[in-house]
């Protein structure tokens, strides 16, 4: 089905289109009116006309009145009030309708580069933000009908595997794998670096070791992959605590380049963009200066040889698009490495390994801050756990549980308990923009009040428990929705804005515009359970109010699925 908001729109954009072809409104909900269309003023600008006269234009243009009524308002906005019929039509439409409005779109490839821990290092809560916001990213353009291929980025390649494969041999295979497996990463990690700072025979081993590993040493392979798998192993029990989609096959780390960097080194300098400095082979796109207009280098290979991160970014981008066909790149990576990302695209662009209809997109996202508003860190001024971090926030929800009288056993109890943190540590960080910063804190977090993750799955109980209580299972069969009350109009308007809240987190790459808008829809669920009785309601009232709980509750259920967030049925 077309939602409401495409069928306003495409009559608009035809008159539009009239008066200047390729102008576009802007389509969105309002208070004024149930939608609201801009673009006219940049359009009267285009035309050189008085902006009034030009919606007034665009009002007698636009063939909408089957569908809304519309009002100039302002300097040159359209207020369009939907017509009850449109109203009902839309809704009928979505109480048979699995996907709540939201089509299946041309599937397009898009590769989603997200969470890329380091091995031998703990996932901490640096990487928090990363995995939610590109795991929930990838979750909305699945379900809008997209390839969606995950890559995990893993830092598994470089010096650092000098000493850990040495501090590996001096503790003992077994011994490594039992401390490792258990998650106790930083602990090995750190043991390694205090020997390599301290101790020149191992500082030496260290480094031959990194030769021996860069060559291929068999031996040596095999030691390394000790390190990997189980840092990997590791990571999979951190992406199942937290709900994660992401598997073993979407790791595909640094190391899996090597065999390519070679290729993008020659292919480089064939192409006459390698340039040599200090020793160094490097690439100067243009455009990326350092603060004394000095052109500023992406270091492809290093003066002793060796290739760093740039060049495995390189070959990642070009295996992207020529192996995996890719239509567009989404890096869900901390704002310090934007120049470093921003170099690498603009490199890849110039090489021709990043065609112009392939759209590459660094994702920022701010820090996770401590109540002090500073970076967040643990008492003793410690990075802090992400499994930690669940830990707790599983412990406050089940304490919260044992104050509610919800039916459930011990074990429901605790299932409920754990979907509960979730929804709270991932709503609270889709929930700001992510270019902002946010403050960790759990009491709010995990309440089931306020703008919370918990609070949009208590919505959602809510709505089962009604059904539940209906006692016999309730099928729409003919609803009329007369809409007479307010609570309900409110309450409808947001059911159909669905597609496009999802449009704009797209548009943007935002989940944080889904949680807005999921927010807004259980309030207004709220304002019309207060005002609106629904079991106690007869007839086609009691329908047209249980068509508008059951439309409630999918569309938070598929929404909140969108966010990595369970909905379940009872709290
Ligand atoms: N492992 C890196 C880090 O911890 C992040 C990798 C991001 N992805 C990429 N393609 N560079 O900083």
């Amino acid at each position: 089905m077309a939602s409401t908001y495409e069928l306003l729109l495409a009559p608009l954009r035809a008159a539009f289109d009239t008066l200047e072809p390729g102008a576009d409104p802007v389509l969105r909900t309002s208070e004024h009116g149930d939608y609201q269309a801009n673009g006219v003023m940049a359009l009267a600008k285009k035309l050189g006309r008085p902006p009034r006269d030009v919606a007034r234009e665009i009002v007698d243009r636009a063939d909408l009145a089957d569908l809304a009524s519309v009002e100039v308002a302002g300097p040159g906005f359209l207020n369009l009030t939907l017509r009850p019929t449109l109203i009902q039509d839309q809704l009928s439409a979505l109480l048979g309708d699995d996907r709540l409005g939201i089509e299946v779109a041309p599937a397009r490839t898009i590769v989603i580069d997200y969470s890329a821990p380091n091995v031998a290092k703990e996932m901490h809560v640096g990487h928090l933000r990363s995995t939610v916001i590109g795991d929930a990213l990838a979750r909305m353009y699945r379900f809008a009908g997209h390839r969606v291929i995950a890559r995990n980025h893993v830092g598994d390649w470089g010096t650092p595997f000098g000493m850990l494969i040495e501090h590996l041999l001096d503790v003992g295979e077994d011994e490594a794998v039992a401390s490792l497996s258990i998650g106790d990463l930083d602990s090995f990690y750190r043991a390694a670096r205090v020997k390599f700072d301290a101790d020149d025979p191992f500082k030496d081993r260290s480094r031959a070791r990194v030769v021996a590993l860069q060559s291929g040493d068999v031996e040596t392979r095999r030691l390394w992959k000790i390190l990997v798998d189980q840092s990997i192993t590791y990571f999979n029990q951190v992406y199942a605590l937290l709900d994660v989609t992401l598997s073993p096959e979407d790791v595909v780390g640094e190391s899996h380049y090597n065999a390519m960097l070679g290729a993008v080194v020659a292919d480089l300098d064939g192409l006459g963009l390698l340039v040599e400095s200090d020793g160094a082979r490097c690439v100067f796109p243009p455009g990326f200066t350092n603060r004394d207009g000095d052109a500023l280098p992406l270091i492809v290979q290093k003066r002793d040889e060796g290739y760093g991160y740039a060049a495995s970014d390189l070959a990642a981008v070009r295996d992207r698009v020529e192996a995996l066909h890719a239509d567009e790149i989404l890096y869900v990576v901390g704002a310090p490495q934007a120049q470093h990302l921003e170099m690498v695209f603009a490199v890849a662009r110039l090489a021709g390994w990043l065609p112009e209809h392939v759209r590459c997109e660094h994702v920022t996202f701010g820090n996770v801050l401590g109540a002090d508003r500073k970076m967040f860190k643990t008492r003793g001024g410690e990075t802090v756990k992400l499994v930690g971090l669940v830990d707790e926030a599983i412990e406050r929800a089940a304490a919260s549980l044992r104050q509610r009288d919800n039916g459930l056993d011990g074990e429901g109890q605790q299932r409920l308990a754990t979907q509960i943190a979730r929804a709270a540590i991932k709503y609270a960080d889709l929930s700001t923009e992510r270019q902002h910063d946010y403050v960790f804190d759990l009491d709010r977090m995990v309440a089931f009040e306020g703008d919370t993750g918990p609070y949009l799955q208590y919505a959602h109980a809510r709505l089962c428990s009604i059904f539940r209580r209906l006692g016999a299972p309730w099928r729409p069969v003919h609803v009329t929705f007369g809409l007479d009350a307010l609570q309900e109009r409110n309450l409808a308007l947001a059911l159909l804005a669905f597609p496009e809240a999802l449009e704009m987190s797209f548009v943007t790459f935002q989940p944080h515009r889904l949680c807005v808008y999921l927010f807004d829809l259980a309030q207004r669920f709220t304002a019309f359970y207060d005002a609106c009785p629904v079991l106690a309601s007869t007839g086609p009232l009691r329908d047209e109010r249980l068509a508008l709980c059951d439309l409630t509750a999918r569309t938070l259920s598929i929404g909140l699925s969108m966010l990595g967030i369970d909905a379940p049925e009872q709290m």
